[in-house]
């Protein structure tokens, strides 16, 4: 595992105090193939995202989870798109992150992606927390998610989140060490808040 002092460059530079997991927080593709993730700590990533707000209380989130070894963590695997199958691996656990899109009376939610993106958002930031980092993923074939857990009509796979302890940098290809190491960069406040009075 690497230092702390190692990851301190990947922090947010913010122009503001965040709470540490927020400025800690970033998506490392390079994680240490031999971490292990106890299943008792995914519970409290996933207690985080029981606990987000949703529409209406609908939510509408679901998951599927898989540890590095089970079959189930190599049908992800092989779901992933591009270059996440190169890195994707090496991390601890791969979520896959769903959403019910209609309710039991068959009426759509329409803010059924909004609640798993809020979802998501408390269960990276409770990895985080938790001394691990996450990567979301939304090029990932949904249809062979779907296919490969045998998944209904009402279920939409909409993205995967890897977790894990970051790796050794050096260790990945060079197009993605590149992209590793790149400056990481936000809008300014100014260009997405469109208007604020006060
Ligand atoms: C919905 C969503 C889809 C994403 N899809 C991918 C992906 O397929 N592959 C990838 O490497 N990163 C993916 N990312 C990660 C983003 O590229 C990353 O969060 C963004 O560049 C900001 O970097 P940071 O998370 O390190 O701050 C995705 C992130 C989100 C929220």
């Amino acid at each position: 595992m690497p230092l702390a002092s190692d990851l301190a460059p990947r922090f947010a530079q913010t122009d503001a105090p965040l709470i540490g997991a927020l400025v800690e927080r970033w998506s490392p593709r390079a994680y240490d193939r031999n971490a292990v993730v106890a299943p008792e700590t995914v519970q409290v990533m996933l207690e985080a995202a029981r606990w987000a707000p949703s529409a209406n209380n609908s939510q509408p989130w679901r998951f599927i989870v898989a540890h590095r070894g089970t079959p189930e963590f190599t049908a992800i695997h092989d779901a992933l798109m591009g270059f996440n199958q190169v890195w994707a691996d090496s991390a601890a656990v791969l979520i896959v992150n769903l959403v019910e899109t209609a309710d039991a009376e068959g009426r759509e939610r329409p803010f059924a992606a909004y609640d798993l993106g809020q979802a998501v958002a408390h269960l990276s930031v409770q990895a985080q927390h938790l001394g691990l980092h996450s990567h979301q993923m939304g090029g990932v074939d949904r249809d062979a998610v779907k296919a490969a857990f045998g998944l209904g009509e009402t279920l939409q796979v909409l993205s995967v989140i890897a977790v894990g302890v970051p790796g050794d940098v050096d260790a990945l290809p060079e197009a993605l060490r590149e992209r590793e190491l790149a400056p990481r960069t936000r809008l300014a406040l100014d260009e997405i808040v469109l208007r604020s009075a006060a």
